[in-house]
C-alpha cells in the first residue's frame, strides 16, 4: 500500500513480548518478528520540559514505532482527515506509525523516555513540516 491510502486506523498498538520475573521485566523486540519492519535507526527523547511537544512533522517514507520506555506521554496522529490520539504509558506498548502522519507528541510526564525505532536511516527529505505542505502532498497522492 503506498503512503496516501494509509489512515490513522491503520496505525496500531502492538504490544511486545513480556517476559516476566521477580526481578523485573524485560521485553524483546526482533526484526520482522515483534514489529512489521526492519529496524535501520533507533533514537529517544528524554529531558522534556514540562509543557513542550514535539513532533508537528510527517513523513513520507518512514515507518516507526514508538514506545513510553519510562512515564507517559500523548501522540496525536492526523491522516489529513482523521485524527486519533493515544496515550501511551507503558513500555511493552508501541505505537506502529505509518508513513503520512502528522504527529504531534505531548503532555510528557516527569522523567519521560521516548523509544523511536525507525524503519529508515536519518533524512531531512522525508520529512513534511509545513501543515499546509502536508495537506497538499496528501490531496496530490490521493488524486
Ligand atoms: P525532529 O525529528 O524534528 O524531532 P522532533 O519531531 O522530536 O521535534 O529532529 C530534531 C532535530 O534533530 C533535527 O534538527 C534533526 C535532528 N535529528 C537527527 O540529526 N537525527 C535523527 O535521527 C533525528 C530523529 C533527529
Amino acid at each position: 500500500m503506498t503512503s496516501n491510502l494509509y489512515t490513522v486506523f491503520d496505525c496500531s498498538i502492538i504490544y511486545l513480548p513480556r517476559i516476566q520475573n521477580r526481578a523485573g521485566n524485560i521485553t524483546p523486540v526482533t526484526n520482522l518478528e515483534n514489529i512489521p519492519f526492519i529496524i535501520k535507526r533507533i533514537y529517544y527523547l528524554y529531558d522534556m520540559p514540562g509543557g513542550e511537544s514535539r513532533g508537528a512533522h510527517a513523513h513520507k517514507k518512514l515507518e516507526q514505532l514508538v514506545i513510553a520506555l519510562s512515564g507517559s506521554f500523548d501522540i496525536t496522529l492526523d491522516d489529513g482527515r482523521n485524527k486519533k490520539s493515544i496515550h501511551l504509558a507503558r513500555p511493552y506498548m508501541g505505537l506502529h506509525m505509518l508513513p503520512g502522519m502528522w504527529r504531534d507528541i505531548n503532555n510528557f510526564s516527569s522523567g519521560a523516555i521516548c523509544l523511536v525505532l525507525a524503519s529508515e536511516l536519518y533524512d531531512e527529505k522525508d520529512y513534511i513540516r509545513e501543515y499546509s505542505e502536508f495537506m497538499e502532498y496528501k490531496k496530490a497522492l490521493i488524486q
